[in-house]
């Protein structure tokens, strides 16, 4: 067979758990291929793990255990949840198989012997405890280390380097004069960004860590990343070893999605790589945005693990349905741009479209079939007003689902399948079978539109089957469809049932979720998450994620001398009763002493602030606060926690000395 396909995801860190951001790419890549293997395609569908790296070494060894025992478990959580969530791949490549450890090695040594890879040196901040090479941009607001916050030195590295100079007139031309990027319209920036000022050669080697691809010619160095990752979609197919004999048939590629963070290796560095081994080019490279988190305050975050944002689907696929899950994500994302992840929109959207939508036109359609007929449909039928709308919305659908997936633009192919949701729901609407249902007369036209839904139905779940791979064979059998009626050949016709169907009521196929209910039960998961991730970072990190609020208007000089803020020292504390939050301070304020109450009870116990200096503002009127008076207010600042830090000065100040 020459109907061939093969797409692929890229292959994923296995440094933490996936999330909904992983599923989204392996999701859109197995509804194409599914969609493919319907066409009658002979599909390649790939998808794997990424292992090697510094930061999987360090993970390990964090937890006393090897790297090969980390990605192992890691590997077999991302397998587990592409169980859970029907991903049918065809194959599943971790880069530390050996077959691909040994193909790397053969690539990298023909780069090398064509003169394509060259050793150098590789310039860089070094910090000698961490023993870590770091760019500019990686080190803390000091210059320092990121992981330890010592000093870091300049320092060289002996590396080899990947030439692609050679290379950037054909990838300009590629990008900009071929349909190979999509969007299009990102070919442009990556020109301007990195081919215009001259493609810089790509370092591709290390010595700073051992857990990688050893250089066969040179063994101290292992291979940096790129060579090591994108030489995963032609290894697994049997490109330089003998693992499997594919090549010849699925190369080259038809699709590789990924999402924009990754779009430069895959748009400049992967063609470079190709061209340089004098193989075929990808035929294209389909580029989505992020999954982003949207937060209370409506801001979208990067999902992150320090953060606690992250979805995690497992615990979505248990509340509403791995089948709704995947079809959230897909019809939230348009090919290039970013969507944004919330509760809200996502149990709206289930709630409308396949609740509301879908679903409630096979339960009704269903339930009428049984009411008025007992559930066989009787031969005799009447065609009438609306019928031809209908079908020629049915019947040239699939045309239009088949364009969007060759273009994978998934998005609008179930945009286009749920206007023909709506248009059979309009129908229903159009021609009031209950009123048909009353009259003894009117039964052979009832008939013809029940007919007509069912015929609906049948196309409709036929196309959306390779999206919702669980859900669409129990509308099958309720519509009283067989697996041969629900194929690719009879999704683009009606007539197709046959005349006395027989329907058979079923279960609710998406319930509807109560969204006040559900909206408050994920918010209290991703609160506690958030809590918790918070209380597990260090105060560094704490300090990066806090968001400052708006500055206060402008005032004078004048304004500010107002405020009299002193120099004071706690003589002694102790806890205001009947209050959780207050604690009652003596102060030697330099002029014979005072009381002041401070807020500042669940975070510091009394005995622990005796006898230090603090920031008294000292000319505010006095007030009671749970009947105690107080004279003044202790200045503390907001941290990153939600709570108050007591801004303690120099001891050495004198009490009384005056803060300006
Ligand atoms: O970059 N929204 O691996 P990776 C959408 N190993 N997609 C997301 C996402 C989000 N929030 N988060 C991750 C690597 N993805 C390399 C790739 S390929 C030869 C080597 C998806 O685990 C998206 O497809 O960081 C992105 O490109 C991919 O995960 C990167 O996963
Ligand atoms: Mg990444």
């Amino acid at each position: 067979m020459d109907k061939k396909y093969y797409i692929t995801t890229p292959i994923y860190y296995p440094s933490g758990d996936p999330h909904i951001g992983h599923c989204y790419t392996t999701v859109a890549c197995d509804s194409i291929a599914r969609y493919k293997r319907m066409q009658g395609y002979d599909v390649m569908f790939l998808t794997g793990t990424d292992e090697h790296g510094q930061k999987i070494e360090e993970k390990a060894k964090a937890q006393g255990i090897t790297p090969k025992a980390y990605v192992d478990e890691k590997v077999a959580v991302f397998k587990k949840l592409w169980n859970y969530m029907n991903i049918d791949y065809d194959r599943y490549i971790r880069t530390t198989d050996d077959y691909h450890v040994s193909a790397v090695q053969n690539i990298f040594k023909r780069l090398y012997d064509k003169g394509y890879i060259y050793k150098g040196e590789y310039k860089g901040k070094y910090c000698t405890p961490c023993e870590s090479f770091w760019t500019e941009s990686q080190l803390d607001e000091n210059g320092c280390c990121p992981e330890c916050h010592r000093e870091v030195k300049e320092a060289k590295e002996e590396a080899y380097f990947f030439k692609m100079s050679p290379f950037a007139d054909r990838i300009e031309k590629l990008l900009l004069d071929t349909d190979y990027l999509r969007p299009k319209y990102r070919a442009q920036e990556l020109v301007n960004n990195f081919i215009k000022p001259g493609l810089e050669d790509l370092c591709v080697s290390r010595t700073s860590f051992t857990w990688g691809v050893p250089v066969t010619f040179d063994e101290k160095h292992v291979v940096y990343v790129w060579i090591d990752a994108l030489s995963n979609y032609i290894t697994a197919l049997g490109y330089e070893n003998s693992t499997y004999n594919d090549y010849a048939k699925f190369w080259p590629a038809d699709v590789h999605m990924v999402a924009k963070d990754i779009m430069r290796f895959h748009a400049i560095i992967w063609p470079a790589m190709l061209m340089a081994l004098e193989e075929p080019l990808p035929k294209h490279l389909a580029v989505h945005g992020w999954i982003t988190f949207l937060n209370k305050k409506g801001e979208e975050q990067k999902m992150s693990k320090s953060l606690g944002n992250v979805v995690d689907p497992f615990m979505l696929g248990e509340r509403y349905g791995v089948d709704a899950i995947r079809y959230h994500i897909l019809r939230e994302m348009a090919l290039g741009a970013d969507s944004a992840f919330s509760n809200e929109i996502m149990i709206n959207r289930i709630n409308s479209d396949l609740a509301n939508g879908f679903g409630n036109l096979v339960s009704r359609t269903v339930a009428m079939a049984d009411k008025y007929f007992g559930g066989t449909l009787p031969a005799e039928r009447e065609a009438g007003e609306f019928d031809d709308s209908l079908i020629e919305c049915v019947t040239s659908l699939r045309a239009k689902v088949d364009l969007c997936i060759d273009e994978t633009r998934l998005k609008n192919a179930l945009e286009e399948i749920f206007t023909a949701v709506d248009r059979a729901n309009k129908y229903i609407d159009e021609t009031e079978p209950w009123k048909l249902g009353k009259d003894e007369s009117k039964k052979a036209r009832l008939a013809a539109v029940l007919y007509n839904l069912l015929e609906a139905i049948r196309v409709i779940s036929t196309l959306l089957s390779p999206f919702m791979p669980n859900t669409m064979p129990k509308v099958w059998q309720q519509i009283g469809a067989s697996e041969a009626d629900a194929t690719y050949d009879n999704a683009g016709k009606t007539g197709v049932l046959p005349a006395d169907v027989t329907v058979h009521k079923g279960e609710i196929l998406f319930p509807r979720i109560d969204i006040d209910k559900e909206i408050e039960a994920l918010n209290a998961i991703i609160e506690k998450n958030m809590a918790d991730a918070k209380a597990n970072l260090s105060d560094e990190e704490k300090g990066k994620e806090f968001t400052p609020p708006e500055l206060s208007d402008e005032i004078t000089i004048d304004d500010f001398a107002k405020v009299d803020i002193r120099i004071a020292q706690i003589k002694s504390a102790e806890k205001v009763k009947k209050s959780k939050k207050l604690l009652c301070l003596q102060l030697d304020d330099g002029f014979g002493g005072r009381q002041v109450v401070s807020g500042i009870a669940e975070w510091y116990k009394p005995e622990d602030l005796v006898g230090k200096k603090i920031m008294l503002v000292a000319n505010l009127k006095p007030v009671k606060l749970c009947g105690v008076e107080s004279n003044g207010m202790i200045c503390a600042a907001d941290n990153a926690d939600g709570g108050a830090t007591v801004i303690f000065p120099d001891q050495s100040l004198p009490n009384g000395a005056k803060v300006r």
